[in-house]
């Protein structure tokens, strides 16, 4: 057998028609940014987070950037956000000229910890930007009221948690502001680069309306300073496809996660908090033996990435910073030993059934 870590094929193969469809109709149109595609999708997209409004962006992480310029957050400030993340997420508070403040993640949920949250709070904090890392919504309720309790914003990276959620409410709707990435790769994946923010405050979705379109109300006439960052139209038609499909696909996901638990025995995986539902974007392992296991899969058409390999805070790029390596035990640990299996809706049982089978028969030494 030969397992790829993700398989866009046969999900255009089960969407073509209709997709196919929906980029004739945008190249017809010849009408190809901020039309009637993005205003629909932002539309349906709000509908289905349980949100007010969605403003349609470049990427996740033009999301995230243009989320903090519209809470006026810059140098001087502090905003708190995890270790082990995707890079994207500190880039943007560093992009805005603020200081990424990181905080160790969970042992067992691997999301940021809420204790080493509350430590890291000074007078200079300005946002907390936790991310609902793998797909798995991080402990947000919770930091939802302790963000409002200190008075800080909140602004929750569900770059790859599209659907997920925390007792019963979609994550995106809990801070002020949330953000979604589009990026192929995600459960809802763009044909390119795409992103979102979602917010049930009006000013917020007005500024950026004008920060993502060169801070423009009127053509040529400039309010506010902004950058072009925008989704396109041929992407919001993808989008509207594939958002119909969305909770199956998920479904189907978090069906493969209880599969791989219910017969993984010698790998520590993910815990979810209670009352949370994963949009499983991720699914990954912990293993003493990573870079030996990897090679064994891969040997045998398994094929394994690692998320992330290196933390945040020891990248090249925050040397300056001047962290070391130990300042942060658990994101350390994980980075050494975690890796994520393939996870996509159109896998198989039967592929599951191999690559678990596989993993179990992996010579203990
Ligand atoms: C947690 C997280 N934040 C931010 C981003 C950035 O999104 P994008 O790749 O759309 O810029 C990603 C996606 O790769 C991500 O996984």
């Amino acid at each position: 057998m030969n397992i790829n870590f993700l398989d866009f094929q046969k999900q255009y193969a089960s969407i073509k028609d209709e997709v196919n469809t929906a980029v004739s109709r945008v190249i017809k149109s010849q009408w190809f940014i901020l039309g009637e595609e993005v205003a629909q999708f932002e539309k349906e997209f709000a509908a289905y987070l349980g949100v007010k409004y969605v403003v349609g962006v470049a990427s996740g992480s033009d999301g995230l950037y243009l989320s903090l310029m519209a809470l006026g957050i810059g140098k001087g400030d502090e905003v708190i956000t995890p270790a082990n993340s995707f890079v994207a997420t500190a880039f943007a508070i560093t992009h805005v000229g603020a200081t990424p403040v990181f905080v160790d993640m969970d042992s067992e949920t691997y999301q940021i910890n809420i204790e080493e949250v509350k430590k890291k709070i000074t007078k200079r904090t300005k946002a907390i930007m936790p991310v609902h890392l793998y797909g798995a919504p991080c402990n947000i309720e919770a930091l939802r009221i302790l963000a409002k309790r200190e008075n800080i914003y909140l602004v929750e990276d569900a770059a790859q948690a599209h659907g997920a959620k925390f007792n019963k409410k979609r994550v995106g709707g809990f801070g002020d502001l949330g953000v979604f990435s589009f990026y192929p790769g995600k459960n809802l994946g763009a044909y390119g680069d795409g992103g979102a923010i979602s917010t049930n405050n009006k000013e917020l979705y007005e500024r950026l309306l004008k920060i993502r379109n060169y801070g423009q109300t009127k053509k040529y006439y400039h309010d506010i300073l902004g950058v072009n960052s925008r989704l396109d139209e041929i992407q919001a038609a993808v989008l509207r496809v594939k958002l119909r499909y969305l909770d199956k696909w998920n479904e189907s996901r978090r069906k493969h996660a209880t599969q791989y638990n219910k017969l993984l025995t010698n790998v520590k995986t993910q815990k979810l908090y209670d009352g949370s539902e994963s949009s499983c974007h991720l699914f990954v392992v912990e293993h003493a033996e990573r870079e030996f296991l990897q090679r064994y899969l891969s040997e045998q058409g398994i094929h394994t990435l690692i998320h992330y390999p290196l933390p945040i805070y020891l990248q090249k790029c925050y040397k300056y910073l001047g962290f070391k390596e130990g300042d942060f035990p658990n994101a350390d640990r994980s980075a050494k030993k975690i890796f994520s299996l393939p996870m996509y809706s159109e896998l198989t049982e039967k592929e599951i059934e191999y690559i678990t089978k596989t993993i179990k028969a992996y010579p203990q030494i």
